[in-house]
């Protein structure tokens, strides 16, 4: 089975995904890990999604869907952290889940908005790893420093309060819809979880929630 993270900027996705892909086996595929690591490399994808992503806006969808088909082709089971994000992109997705006789559940990230902002602001992050840590909820052994590699911490440029607005704007209005999508009555495919605790607490209920699902994700891949 695999799993799309689906949730806010800020809302933990990422720190879930890491900690879920090292413990259970799962491949992490981040698109926004993917995209900062063209722009860090300079790639016309990466020169393309440079000013979108410091703006706060979202990379165009054909864009994306070629990035993650060419992704999907790598085996999973895959958790799919910040795509889909618009009904296009979901879309996109099931056709890849069809062709290769796979199913996703989407996992929404419950989180009280006010919260965000906080998290987001006191993030720092390893560039080149996609390592994320907070100055106070998750911090680093020393500060500024990343635990593995020893080198310097950054503030993703997106992360300045007025362009987290922009983020959770976009959020409401593109990536929100997708809740509705996966919650079909027709075709229900969302779980939730609880997003405001502490992150080990979350990793608790994420764990027990993928149990849950166990037998059908060994089958299904
Ligand atoms: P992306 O990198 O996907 O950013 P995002 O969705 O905005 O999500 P974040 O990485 O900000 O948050 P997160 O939920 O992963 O939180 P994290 O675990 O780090 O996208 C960036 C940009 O790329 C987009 O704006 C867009 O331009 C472009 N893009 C990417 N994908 C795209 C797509 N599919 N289509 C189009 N454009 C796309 O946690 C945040 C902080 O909180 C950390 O410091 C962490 O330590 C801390 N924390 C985590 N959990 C907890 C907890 N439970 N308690 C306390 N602190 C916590």
């Amino acid at each position: 089975m695999n799993l799309i993270f689906l949730g806010p900027p800020g809302a933990g996705k990422g720190t879930q995904a890491r900690i879920l892909a090292e413990r259970s086996g799962y491949r992490q595929l981040s698109t926004g890990d993917i995209l900062r690591a063209n722009v860090l490399a300079g790639t016309p994808l990466g020169r393309e999604a440079k000013p979108i992503m410091e703006s706060g806006g979202l990379v165009p969808d054909d864009l994306i869907i070629r990035m993650i088909a060419a992704e999907f082709e790598g085996g999973g089971p895959f958790i799919f952290d910040g795509f889909p994000r618009t009904v296009t992109q979901a879309q996109a997705l099931d056709n890849l889940l069809v062709r290769k006789r796979r199913s996703a559940v989407a996992v929404l990230f419950r989180v009280d908005l006010s919260v965000l902002i906080d998290r987001l602001t006191g993030r720092w992050t390893h560039l080149a790893s996609g390592r994320v840590y907070h100055e106070r909820y998750a911090p680093p052994k020393r500060p500024g420093i990343d635990d593995v590699t020893g080198e310097p911490l950054v503030q993703r440029p997106d992360d300045k309060e007025e362009t987290i607005r922009t983020r959770l704007a976009v959020y409401e209005e593109q990536t929100a819809p997708l809740i509705a999508y996966y919650d079909d009555p027709a075709d229900p495919r969302l779980v939730s979880v609880d997003a405001l605790g502490p992150i080990d607490t979350v990793t608790r209920e994420l764990v027990a929630l993928i149990d849950g699902n166990g037998d059908e994700r060994r089958a299904a891949g």
